[in-house]
């Protein structure tokens, strides 16, 4: 227990979402959250989660809360789980209190879970004085949310399937090199319902490999779309990598509308989005949609068209709110005064 006196027991860490251009659907081991198929992300510079994890010697129970308020119920449980795993390899019985603020509407599609469980794997190993390299931290993200793995990272970053063989070992997510000035990439954000999911991304994942008759082409098609995304973001393409990011996608929520029974995350007003993001193509303009597990949107356009591209976006739903992201960085510690 020595090592968590290096850091008083106590680390705060800073997160962001990601959102994949090449998505993750679909598990192989429900335990170890490893996927079926590799998955490739853009980190965004907006919607920030913050988590201090503090180790109290006395106390009974791990506290855990999010924007002030006591965590309960299922996402208690998997942050008290994630706790669990770290404290299993730190040799600690310690319980924490685990403080979360979020910027970004939770639970509706905006990849929360993925800035939330990066954050917690910085802020826990430091706490608990974990040594781990940029790799170990991203395996040990993915063991609370797979998409966390990803989120360590800034910029771009590949998070790879792994193999049976390698197991827990083989599964983890490191950059991609993007020349991102002559990339200059935007997404803009529709939120066109900010409400929790009806369905969990967990339990949707878990319903259309179980059932969905498209999930096992769709996981082969999406081998060749990686391979395509990797050279269009290599070429610095936009247009291409806005083509294979939005098929991706457009596939992805295929599977699961053909699930039984169906899980459909895109509504009325997502699909009015798509409409206007295919006129904005009409009239030259480069935009490509991607939709995760909610109805919101995301648009890749280029960093040049973004303020354009909101503004037709935003037309098209009033009402919703419209955020414009670039990429952002990487998961980091926190000094004491915050900084
Ligand atoms: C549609 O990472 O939230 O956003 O591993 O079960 O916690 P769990 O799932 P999660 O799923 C994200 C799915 C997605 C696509 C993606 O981010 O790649």
């Amino acid at each position: 227990m020595g090592v968590e006196h290096r850091t008083g027991g106590s680390a705060t860490a800073v997160a962001h979402p990601n959102i994949a251009l090449i998505k993750y659907w679909g598990k192989r081991d429900e335990q170890l959250l490893l996927p079926r198929t590799d998955s490739l992300s853009m980190t965004l510079d907006i919607f920030p989660t913050t988590t201090r994890v503090r180790l109290v010697p006395e106390a009974e129970h791990d506290e855990v809360s999010l924007g002030g308020a006591p965590l309960e119920g299922e996402a208690r449980r998997r942050v008290v789980a994630f706790l669990d795993l770290v404290r299993e390899r730190a040799g600690s019985d310690r319980r924490a209190v685990v403080e979360t603020e979020n910027t970004v509407p939770t639970g509706a599609g905006l990849a929360s879970s993925a800035s939330g469980f990066a954050a917690l794997a910085m802020a826990a190993a430091a706490a608990y004085g974990l040594d781990q390299d940029a790799t170990a931290l991203s395996r040990l993200a993915r063991r609370g949310s797979g998409s966390a793995s990803r989120s360590i990272f800034g910029d771009f970053a590949i998070w790879h399937a792994g193999t049976d063989e390698d197991g827990d070992l083989g599964s983890y997510a490191e950059p991609v090199p993007v020349d991102v000035g002559e990339l200059d990439p935007a997404l803009v954000i529709a939120v066109v319902n900010a409400g929790p999911k009806a369905v969990s991304s967990r339990e949707a994942m878990r319903r259309t490999v179980d059932t969905s008759p498209l999930y096992e082409p769709w996981a082969v098609s999406s081998k060749d779309d990686l391979a395509d995304m990797r050279e269009a973001l290599r070429r610095a393409d936009l247009e291409a990598v806005g083509e294979i990011a939005e098929r991706n996608a457009l596939g992805m929520h295929a599977t699961m509308l053909a699930a039984r029974p169906a899980v459909r995350y895109l509504s009325a007003p997502t699909l009015t989005v798509l409409d206007s993001v295919l006129q904005l193509r009409r009239d030259g303009v480069p935009a490509y949609a991607t939709m995760d597990a909610g109805p919101n949107v995301k648009v890749l356009c280029r960093r040049a068209d973004a303020e354009r591209v909101a503004g037709v976006v935003r037309g098209a739903v009033p009402g919703g709110a419209v955020h414009i992201a670039g990429p952002g960085p990487g998961a980091r510690l926190l000094d004491e005064g915050g900084r």
